[in-house]
């Protein structure tokens, strides 16, 4: 038999070069991502939470999670951190900022909101434009008036960091810009707040709550003051877009800066309460500097909007009553939670 020399070499070349192909194409796979875990959350928290199938939250994830979220050399002039704007003992909110401040001396056009309890949400930011939080974070290190960098930087940085590397084969094989947001992500699902005085009540402890926490708590759930109405379930918000008639005209017009629809202008996401007391100044524009401010605006009724939520009601409180109503929102202050 005759050996077809240019056939074989034609075909060695082929098979060699498809080698080469598959071998740049495959991931690395992970090589011990860690144990898993399964987030402690009260019975009485809603059932349903968020962990992608393809970003499983385990022991080593979260920690390498935590190193990133404390990592200013993410950021373009070394200084900035996603703790910087959500610090830890603020129950990862600004202390005391109306905005926040990034880096190059830029500012951030809204206040920075708490974050805890995230694995319960499948939308971020107050306009709802980030669906994951895998998505989300990607947002803040690339934005020029915060993190300020590129994703080509953002990689190089992190597969400079021996520790970085060692971590990141372990838990997701390869460092790429999609990685390193999983493992952000992950650590941001660990952060649970659930042990406020609130929560010792609701497992039954009834000497959790003082007598004018209680009196707060009735005039909180009432239909006269009607706070419950959006502020509801045992993480203290509905998750929808309302407009709560802060302005006639919004210079900031939250979800309609998404969507375009005349009726999403000036709704913005119903936050959670818990940890309210410490997480000043208040709404997306950090106007009212204290609770007090809060209440004589709801009792107000807002101001007069097309959009305006029919929830909304004017009531009238004697200083006693909102006094209670503030200290009822005194008791969603997880002490536990704040000095971790
Ligand atoms: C310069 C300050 C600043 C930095 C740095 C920053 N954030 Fe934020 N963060 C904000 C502000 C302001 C918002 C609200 C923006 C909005 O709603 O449009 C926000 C919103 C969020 C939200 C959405 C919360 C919700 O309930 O919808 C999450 C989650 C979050 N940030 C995580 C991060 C992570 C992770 C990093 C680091 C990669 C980070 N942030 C860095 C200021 C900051
Ligand atoms: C119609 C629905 C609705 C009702 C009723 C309502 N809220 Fe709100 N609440 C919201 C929305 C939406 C926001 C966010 C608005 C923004 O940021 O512009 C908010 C924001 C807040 C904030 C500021 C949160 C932060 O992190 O900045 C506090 C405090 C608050 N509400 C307390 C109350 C209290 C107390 C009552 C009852 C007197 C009440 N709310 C009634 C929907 C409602």
């Amino acid at each position: 038999m005759r050996l077809h020399i240019p056939f074989i070499i034609s075909i060695s070349i082929t098979f060699a070069a498809l080698v080469i192909l598959y071998a740049c194409r495959e991931k690395k796979q992970p090589t011990s991502i860690g144990k898993p875990i399964t987030p402690k959350l009260p019975d009485y928290f809603p059932k349903k939470y968020y962990i992608p199938e393809n970003n499983l939250l385990t022991d080593k994830r979260i920690e390498l999670g935590k190193m990133l979220f404390f990592d200013k050399s993410l950021s373009k002039d070394k200084t900035i951190s996603c703790a910087s704007c959500h610090l830890p003992q603020y129950a990862f909110s600004d202390a005391g900022k109306v905005f926040s401040d990034g880096v190059n001396g830029g500012k951030t056009t809204r206040n920075t909101p708490m974050i805890f309890n995230a694995i319960y949400q499948n939308n971020f930011f107050m306009d709802g434009r980030a669906r994951s939080l895998e998505e989300q974070a990607l947002g803040p290190l690339t934005h020029p008036q915060e993190m300020g960098m590129t994703e080509a930087e953002i990689v190089k940085v992190v597969k400079s960091n021996p520790t970085y590397q060692k971590m990141f084969k372990e838990c997701y094989g390869d460092i790429e810009i999609k990685t390193i947001c999983a493992a952000i992500a992950s650590f941001e699902r660990s952060i649970v707040s659930s042990s406020s005085p609130y929560d010792r009540d609701l497992q039954g402890d009834t000497t959790a709550l003082t007598p004018a926490q209680k009196r707060g708590r009735s005039l909180f759930f009432s239909f006269k003051v009607g706070c419950q109405k959006c502020h509801n379930g045992h993480l203290l918000t509905n998750r929808e877009f309302m407009n709560i008639g802060l302005d006639e005209n919004y210079r900031d017009q939250g979800l309609y800066n998404i969507t375009k629809n005349e009726s999403d202008k000036g709704k913005f996401m119903t936050p959670s309460l818990r940890n309210i007391a410490i997480t000043y100044p208040y709404m997306h524009d950090g106007r009212f500097k204290t609770l007090e401010e809060v209440i004589d605006f709801y009792a107000t009724g807002g101001k007069n909007h097309p959009n305006k939520a029919p929830q909304m009601n004017s009531f009238t409180l004697s200083p006693q009553q909102k006094a209670d109503l503030i200290a009822f929102l005194h008791s969603l202050t997880d002490d536990q939670f704040i000095k971790k």
